[in-house]
This record gives C-alpha cells, sequence and structure tokens, in this order.
C-alpha cells in the first residue's frame, strides 16, 4: 500500500458530512451495556445486534466508516453475508480495534496504560486480509489529585505511536485516541491543559516514530468539566476551548480530527460538535467517531424485541447518524 493510499482511506473518514460509528466494545463492555437493558451477551446476540447497526437502510449517507472488534470482524448477517461485504457494499470502510484494553500502571495507583503491542505486526497482517481499512487504539488519561503523571501520558503516546508505525507499514491507517476522561470534579481548564499537554506529547511522539500524519486520523476528547464538576460549561465554552486546544498542539497536516463520545449525552455530543464547525475555518475537518452518543437509543429499542424492532431501531440510528453528519457541517438543528 502506498502512502497516497493510506492518506485517500485517511480523507474518506473524514469525507464532509460524513464521521464514524464506534461499535468496537470488548466482549466485557457489550455485557455492561447488554446487562443495562436485561439481554443476556451471547455470541448470537452480540452478532444479532451489530448486525442491526450494519444494516441500517442508506447508513453510508452519513457514515464513513465502523470501527469493529475482533470477534465481529469475522462474523455475518443471518443470511451469510460478511458484514465487511455489507459494509463495503454500503460506502462504509471496515475499521478495527486491536489494543487489548487498558491496564494498571505499574507504581502509578489509580493510572492505566494500553497494552497490545505484542504480536501486533502479526494481526494487522491478519486484519488487512480481513478487510480492515483502518485500526484504532485508545490510551485512558485519567485526571485525579495527583494525576495524570508525566509517566502515564508519556508511556501511553509511546504506545500510540508504535501502533500506529505498525499500522501504517500494514497498509492500514491509525485511528489514534487518547482520551482525557470526564470522570471527576475538574474544572474545564484542568481539561484543556492535561489535553493539551497530552496531545502534543502524542504527536511528538508520532513525529519521533515516523509516523505518516497524512495518513493518519486522531480521535480526540472534547475539553469538558469533569462530570462532578459544580459548574459545567456551555456548549459555546466547550466548542471553543476544545477548538483552541487543538490548533495548539495538532499539526494542520493531519486529515482530520472525530471526536468520541465519553458519557455525553446524544444531544450535547452533537451540539458540541456542531457549534466546533460553526466557528469558521480551521485546519482539519471535525467529525465524530461516536459508540454510546450512536448506538443507546437504538440499544433500548432493541432490546425489548429484538426481532420485532429492528426497523425502528435502525430509524434511530440514521437519524444519530444523520444529526452528527449534519454537525460535522455545522448544520444541525436542535429537534429537527
Ligand atoms: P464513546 O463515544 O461511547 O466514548 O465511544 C467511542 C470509543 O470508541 C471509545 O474508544
Amino acid at each position: 500500500m502506498s502512502i497516497d493510499q493510506l492518506a485517500e482511506i485517511a480523507q474518506a473518514m473524514v469525507a464532509p458530512g460524513k464521521g464514524i460509528i464506534a461499535i468496537d466494545e470488548s466482549t466485557a463492555t457489550i455485557k455492561k451495556r447488554f446487562d443495562g437493558v436485561g439481554i443476556e451477551c451471547t455470541e448470537e446476540n452480540r452478532r444479532a445486534y451489530r448486525e442491526m447497526l450494519l444494516t441500517t437502510p442508506k447508513l453510508g449517507d452519513y457514515i464513513s466508516g465502523a470501527i469493529l472488534y475482533d470477534e465481529t470482524l469475522r462474523q455475518s448477517t443471518k443470511a451469510g453475508v460478511p458484514f465487511t461485504k455489507v459494509m463495503m457494499d454500503n460506502g462504509i470502510l471496515p475499521g478495527i480495534k486491536v489494543d487489548l484494553g487498558a491496564k494498571p500502571l505499574a507504581g502509578f495507583p489509580g493510572e492505566l496504560v494500553t497494552e497490545g503491542l505484542d504480536g501486533l505486526r502479526d494481526r494487522l497482517k491478519e486484519y488487512a486480509k480481513l478487510g480492515a481499512k483502518f485500526a484504532k487504539w485508545r490510551a485512558v488519561i485519567t485526571i485525579g489529585e495527583d494525576a495524570p503523571s508525566g509517566t502515564c501520558i508519556e508511556a501511553n503516546c509511546h504506545a500510540l505511536a508504535r501502533y500506529a508505525a505498525l499500522c501504517q507499514e500494514a497498509g492500514i491507517v491509525p485511528m489514534v485516541e487518547p482520551e482525557v476522561l470526564m470522570d471527576g470534579e475538574h474544572d474545564i481548564d484542568t481539561c484543556y491543559e492535561i489535553t493539551e499537554v497530552t496531545l502534543r506529547s502524542l504527536f511528538g511522539a508520532l513525529y519521533e516514530h515516523n509516523i505518516m500524519l497524512e495518513g493518519t486520523i486522531l480521535k480526540a476528547s472534547m475539553v469538558v468539566s469533569g462530570k462532578d464538576c459544580p459548574e459545567q460549561a456551555s456548549v459555546e465554552e466547550v466548542a471553543e476551548m476544545t477548538l483552541r486546544c487543538l490548533k495548539s498542539a495538532v499539526p494542520a497536516t493531519l486529515p482530520g480530527i472525530v471526536f468520541l463520545s465519553g458519557g455525553q449525552s446524544d444531544d450535547d455530543a452533537t451540539a458540541h460538535l456542531d457549534a466546533m464547525n460553526r466557528m469558521g475555518a480551521k485546519p482539519w475537518p471535525l467529525s465524530f467517531s461516536y459508540g454510546r452518543a450512536m448506538q443507546s437509543a437504538a440499544l433500548k429499542l432493541w432490546s425489548k424485541d429484538l426481532t420485532g424492532n429492528i426497523a425502528a431501531a435502525q430509524q434511530t440510528v440514521y437519524a444519530r447518524a444523520k444529526a452528527n453528519g449534519l454537525a460535522a457541517l455545522g448544520k444541525w438543528t436542535k429537534g429537527a
């Protein structure tokens, strides 16, 4: 795969008015989501749920790619069509989560480092054969009393850079995701500071590891008030501070930035993205790569009647994709 092909895929991922649906929950995480709506976490239920999402009619109008979990990349529809074929036929690029999760960082209680580099070269080769065009690796940065430490930020950014290099070697676009968690009582200024330090460290590491930024996508968390902070920033403040932070740390050569929803409500996630895209010229397209903010309404509907509610659940997936696609253009109207 040439450098140009990687750049082309990255650009397609952030095509105007389109974004990513993240359905790459590990088995442990999807179990938590299924538990929340009283669904048993069997392989068939996971397959059926992902089939409902991926076969949403006209999903490709607003969705450029979907991030899958290892199990899902190998699965097919009930009728036997591989999910990757269904996706490519609808103009949706298959992506794959390749990290093996955030684990406690030894020597730094309460902090996490993402694992999964051992054997990654071989796994990526197989994922490329299975049809994956891009990959995702999520690092988790926790804000706390004495956290994050510089060691935690550095260890996670180093791993992200090594992962990105292996992806590009395999002809897969790396989506690098340093998530600064919303959990905590911290204010939005603290979130800004930590996000900026993390992004600067990340792009320093990507530079040191010879990553081709033109073939890389950043998946960022927004600059927001901590979930338990008594003073919650407004939509305008979140949009303004997130943009300012990204402009101070992210090179303009990057083809695009997509956001995670991180526990924001559906409406907040859409409103924040929309507000940023109304704020004039930016160096990169800003779009979405939401998990919960794309799926939660659909999961609730689907869980009430696994086979009877498919059309209704798919309508909500389409509606969320459309709302976020419009927000990626700064053209969303609340309640429209
Ligand atoms: P959320 O949008 O639910 O945060 O999930 C996105 C994601 O892929 C996190 O890694």
